[in-house]
C-alpha cells in the first residue's frame, strides 16, 4: 500500500482529529496518506482522488447510530467501484452499536471492500441547554479522552498497513442494538431541523455562524438572522458561536455550563472544514 485518501465529515473538529492522525500514523510508515474534508469535494474531484489511491477511508461522527446527512449523501454519489479496499470509523462520546457498519454496508453497495471499521469514543458535542448531556471543555480531561483514543488509533493503523481484516462492531448484536436507537432518531429528524434560532440579546451579527455552517442552514439578512429549516444537528453554530448566543428549542446556551465543546486541540478551526 502507497497511497491512501482518507474523506471525513466532522461537525466540531472530533473526526477532524481522527483522520489527521491516522494520516499521520501511515505517513509515519512512509505510506502516503492524505485527509479531505467532504465539504470541500466536488463529486468528480472525489472520484478522481478514489480512483489514484490503493486504500480509501471514510469517517463520520454518529448522530443516534446513523450517518450524519453530508457523509450519507457523499457515499451516495460515489460512482460503483472496481473493488477497492477501504476503512470506515465513526466518532462518537458513548456508544452506537453499530455506528461505522451504516457507513459501510452503503460503501459495500458501490463495490468497495470493507476491510477495515472502528468505533472511537472522542468527547461529547451536545451542549444544548434543552438536552443537558453531561460534557466536559476540560484541557485535562479532554486530553484523557484523546489519550485513550490514542492507543485504539494505533492499533487500527497497524491493522491497515499489515492487510489484516479488522472490524469492531459490524456484529449482528450490534446492529440490532443500534437500531433500536438509529429507527426512532430517524423519526424524529425532521422535528429537529427546525430547532435552532438565535437570541437577539447575545447576538452580535458577525456572522460566524453562516460562515461555518456546512448546509448554508444560516443566513444573516440585513439586520436579522435567519435559518432556512435544514439543520442536520452537527453543532458547530451552537459550540462556536463566540457569544454562545445559538439557540436550540428558544433556549440559549446556559453559561453556567461552561463554554460549549469547543473540539479536541486548540489547532481545530471550523473554518478549515469548509
Ligand atoms: C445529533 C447528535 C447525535 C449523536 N448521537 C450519538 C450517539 O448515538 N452515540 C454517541 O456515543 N454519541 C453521539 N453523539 C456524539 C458525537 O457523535 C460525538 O461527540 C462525535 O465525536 C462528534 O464528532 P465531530 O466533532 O467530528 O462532529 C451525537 C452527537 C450529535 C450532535
Amino acid at each position: 500500500m502507497r497511497n491512501v485518501n482518507i474523506f471525513f465529515f466532522s461537525g466540531t473538529g472530533n473526526t477532524w482529529w481522527v483522520s489527521m492522525e491516522i494520516a499521520r500514523l501511515l505517513a509515519d510508515q512512509g505510506i502516503r496518506a492524505d485527509a479531505h474534508s467532504i465539504e470541500r469535494l466536488s463529486a468528480a474531484t472525489a472520484a478522481q482522488l478514489i480512483a489514484g489511491c490503493d486504500v480509501v477511508g471514510f469517517g463520520y461522527p454518529t448522530y443516534g447510530s446513523d450517518l450524519p446527512e453530508p457523509m450519507q449523501t457523499f457515499m451516495d454519489q460515489l460512482q460503483n467501484t472496481k473493488p477497492k479496499k477501504c476503512f470506515v470509523f465513526c466518532t462518537q462520546w458513548i456508544w452506537s452499536g453499530d455506528g461505522a457498519r451504516v457507513g459501510a454496508e452503503l460503501l459495500a453497495s458501490k463495490g468497495f471492500e470493507v476491510c477495515w471499521g472502528e468505533h472511537f469514543l472522542l468527547p461529547n458535542n451536545v451542549c444544548v441547554t434543552a438536552v443537558p448531556l453531561p460534557f466536559t471543555n476540560e484541557r485535562e480531561q479532554i486530553d484523557r479522552v484523546l489519550e485513550r483514543a490514542s492507543r485504539r488509533l494505533t492499533i487500527f493503523s497497524e491493522k491497515i498497513i499489515s492487510g489484516q481484516v479488522y472490524r469492531r462492531g459490524f456484529h449482528p448484536l450490534s446492529q440490532l442494538l443500534g437500531s433500536l436507537q438509529r429507527l426512532p432518531f430517524r423519526s424524529i429528524k425532521e422535528r429537529m431541523r427546525n430547532e435552532i434560532g438565535v437570541d437577539a440579546h447575545r447576538c452580535t451579527q458577525c456572522g460566524y455562524c453562516v460562515a461555518i455552517c456546512p448546509v448554508e442552514n444560516l443566513a444573516l439578512c440585513p439586520s436579522s438572522f435567519f435559518a432556512r429549516g435544514h439543520c442536520i444537528f452537527c453543532m458547530r453554530c451552537y459550540n462556536f458561536c463566540p457569544r454562545s448566543a445559538i439557540t436550540y428549542r428558544c433556549r440559549p446556551h446556559n453559561l453556567r455550563r461552561g463554554v460549549p465543546y469547543r473540539g479536541p486541540v486548540e489547532a481545530f478551526d471550523p473554518l478549515q472544514l469548509r
